[in-house]
């Protein structure tokens, strides 16, 4: 099957027609620069038999820092090309202006998990991140939908809205994929020299031992961690919590088997880069 290439909302409504009635879609939204995790969601989608769409599109509206909306790589053909590969059935390229014309005004906002852990520091960005998810929702609708759990807390809030809403799409969260150092692949790795990738790993390789580590309260373990990562290079901690990760609290002591995350943010030379951990 040939991918299609839809660059306008019109242009994808016809083709989606097109679909015979039991044809399910799966939907995979990204912004581009298609890595490794982002494949691991579009070969579940495929293995399900659904019809793949796969998003591209930066989307203006979860970056709180121009700067940073303006440094985010992009790679069109590359993308297009291995998209092709891994037999993406369409690709919608949306443009800005068409997802928020002049004067749009319509915002979702989560009110209870969105102003912590990314949401504390990334002002709006959820809201960000919930209308366009829900856009997309409503342009493509999917029969299911996957979400990659490296972004723990969107994937969290993307179920919420879900299940708030009454949307009726399935939501399929994909376990973090990782390189041969154990760094959460991103697309923001590819904004990191050598040095930068060196010490980026340190995050992995020391969160991880937190399976050994045997601390009663939660507000210890996390400072012991957070000195063990800067001791490996990594200065410039945002946040390093643990919580819960079925309803996102904060819980006082470290009990093993309860679903108990570790979640972290760092900047490594000026770069954001986000990992959560399951505590077994
Ligand atoms: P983006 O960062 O491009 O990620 C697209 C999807 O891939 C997200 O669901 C993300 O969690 C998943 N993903 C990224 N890296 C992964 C990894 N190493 N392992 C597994 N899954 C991974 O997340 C976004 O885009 C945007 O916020 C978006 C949902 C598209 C809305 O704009």
């Amino acid at each position: 099957m040939q991918t299609i290439i839809a660059r306008s909302l019109l242009n994808l409504k016809k083709n989606l027609k097109n679909l015979k009635k039991n044809q399910k879609v799966g939907l995979v939204p990204t912004m581009g620069c298609i890595h490794d995790g982002h494949l691991e969601l579009i070969k579940k989608s495929k293995k399900l038999k659904y019809f793949t769409v796969v998003t591209i599109f930066v989307n203006p509206a979860q970056f709180n820092n121009q700067n940073d909306l303006k440094k985010y790589p992009s790679q069109e053909k590359k993308d297009l090309e291995i998209l092709k590969k891994y037999d993406v059935d369409l690709v919608f390229f949306p443009k800005a202006k068409q997802m928020y014309p002049l004067g749009y005004s319509t915002y979702i906002k989560e009110i209870n998990f969105s102003d912590i852990l990314c949401g504390k520091y990334r002002k709006n960005h959820f809201s960000g991140v919930l209308t366009i998810v829900l856009k997309l929702f409503l342009i493509v609708k999917p029969y299911a939908a996957f979400f990659g759990e490296k972004d723990f807390q969107q994937l969290f809030l993307i179920k919420k809205m879900v299940k708030d809403l009454n949307l009726g799409v399935k939501i399929i969260g994909i376990p973090t994929v990782r390189d041969s150092n154990g760094l959460a692949l991103s697309s923001r790795n590819k904004l990191l020299n050598a040095k930068g990738l060196d010490i980026a790993k340190q995050i992995y390789l020391n969160i991880k031992k937190i399976q050994y580590l045997d601390y009663k309260y939660a507000k210890d373990l996390e400072l012991y961690l957070k000195k063990k990562l800067k001791k490996s290079g990594l200065n410039d901690i945002e946040y390093l919590e643990i919580r819960n990760s079925n309803n996102l609290l904060h819980p006082k002591k470290v009990v093993k088997g309860k679903t108990l995350r570790v979640f972290i943010a760092v900047y490594v030379d000026g770069v954001r880069l986000i990992d959560n951990y399951k505590l077994n």
